[in-house]
């Protein structure tokens, strides 16, 4: 088997395509609204350098082995890592490295596309000046309203479900690329407007000191695992997305370069959007641990006293949609490729069954804010609604398990020979990438998980 044929889906038209696909995939609402809000809750500088050891040591092999399981598979996740099995003569049992995958990407998606709706809806608030002149209790008090209205936010994720359809309806390259091609550099813009005036009207030194000064007496174990988690879930790992846009690699793509080049955008996005929010957070008194409410909560306070906040939180929110909209599309590309091959639905099909089957399921996250049986919920420790346990799930056991199960996929079940004709590496940096799968990225895993259910 040779990876040099084309996926029945198509292929990225470049290289570059491919990056900035991968990298809308990766920027997202993880890096501008969960990553500020997770920094805040574990006490700033010495969680954000545990999760960048964990995108350096963990986060970018596991990813160069998940492109490489696509690139080599040229189809779907489940298929994909079939041929591998059959290439390996390994058991079925590795199956589970796919499914695992995209259930998390699909359960990810589910609560996803109702907070990128949040996100969408407070365009409007914040252009039609709804934030200004009020107080910390009325704004509370307006993202109270605002989400226990569950018709409101069906119709929200509905939206941001049926842009995504139809875009990966499209195709790869009519569709995925074009919209990419737009979004990315549209939502990087803005962010660094953002920025600049975060960093002119509120107190950057302050932000800088509480995401760069480490103050290790504020990390728990806890706050390792998500750090572990959250480096999975902002480079789209273990979601079947990079193997679903590895298949569709063109063949002289370099697999390492390319990975370190998203790791490096997506890191950059993540501690940029810090550098934006926190400033506006410290400059305006008030608290970093807000919670997932920072960005709705918290921040609209601000903007609604500061100069130009209505011109600048309305830029705000349209950054925030363009980074979860190309996400979004990465999330059920994998469904839909599945669906095709599977089922030998038409794309079009596919992405209306995927897409209807998700915002159904987005009503579980959508009552988790409003009505009382879903707001009780518990299945996994400290969990209490059926929001936070779906992100319990997926973020902090999905992600790092389907992670681990790469790494030893890759590490030990793949042939070496396989893994070497389709990583570019030298002799010297592919041992030393086979060793850290191997070794470093499961022990490190396994590690964390024991500690965490005190066996450690
Ligand atoms: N990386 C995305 C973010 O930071 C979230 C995400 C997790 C994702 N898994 C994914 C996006 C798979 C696309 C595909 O917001």
């Amino acid at each position: 088997m040779s990876s040099n044929k084309a996926s029945v889906h198509g292929q990225w038209s470049s290289r570059l395509a491919y990056i900035l696909a991968a990298t809308g995939a990766a920027v997202g609402l993880g890096n501008i609204w969960k990553f500020p809000y997770i920094v805040g809750e574990n006490g700033g500088g010495a969680f954000v350098l545990v999760y960048l050891v964990c995108i350096l040591l963990i986060g970018i092999p596991v990813m160069m082995a998940e492109v490489m399981i696509g690139k080599r598979g040229r189809k779907s996740p489940s298929n994909a890592v079939r041929a591998l099995i059959a290439e390996a003569k390994a058991k079925p049992f590795w199956r589970l490295t796919a499914w695992m995958g995209v259930t998390a990407g699909f359960l990810i998606l589910s609560f996803y596309a109702v907070i990128a709706g949040w996100a969408f809806a407070y365009i409007f608030k914040a252009g039609s000046g709804e934030f200004v002149g009020k107080d910390a209790a009325q704004i509370g008090e307006m993202f109270g309203n605002f989400i226990s209205n569950p018709h409101e936010l069906m119709f929200w994720s509905f939206l941001i479900l049926a842009m995504t359809g139809v875009v990966v309806a499209k195709g790869v390259q009519k569709g995925i690329e074009k919209a990419v091609g737009y979004a990315m550099p549209a939502m990087f813009i803005l962010l660094i407007v953002i920025a600049i005036y975060a960093a002119k009207y509120g107190d950057f030194a302050q932000a800088f000191n509480f995401m760069f000064a480490p103050d290790f007496s504020k990390l728990t174990i806890n706050g390792v695992l998500e750090a572990l988690g959250h480096a999975f879930f902002t480079l789209s790992l273990a979601s079947g997305v990079m193997m679903m846009y590895g298949a569709y690699l063109p063949k002289e793509t370099s697999i390492f370069k390319s990975s370190i080049w998203i790791a490096i955008a997506d890191t950059v996005v993540a501690l940029i959007a810090g550098l934006a929010i926190f400033p506006i957070v410290f400059g305006n008194n008030m608290e970093a641990g807000a919670g997932p409410g920072l960005i709705f909560q918290t921040l609209p306070i601000a903007f609604g006293q500061m100069p130009m906040g209505i011109l600048f939180g309305t830029v705000f929110f349209v950054m925030l949609v363009f980074a979860a909209f190309t996400s979004a599309i990465a999330l059920i590309e994998s469904s839909v490729a599945w669906l095709v091959e599977r089922y030998s639905f038409r794309r079009w099909q596919a992405a209306m069954i995927s897409t209807t089957v998700l915002w159904l399921l987005g009503v579980g996250t959508i009552y988790s804010f409003t009505e009382a049986s879903w707001t009780q919920f518990t299945i996994f420790p400290e969990q209490k609604t059926f929001f936070d346990n779906l992100d319990y799930l997926t973020s902090k056991l999905l992600l790092p398990l389907g992670g681990l199960m790469i790494a030893v996929f890759v590490g030990w079940v793949v042939d070496k020979k396989v893994a070497k004709e389709e990583i570019d590496l030298n002799e010297k940096a592919f041992k030393l990438w086979h060793f850290v799968l191997s070794y470093v990225a499961p022990i490190a895993i396994i590690y964390v998980f024991l500690h965490l259910i005190g066996l450690a």
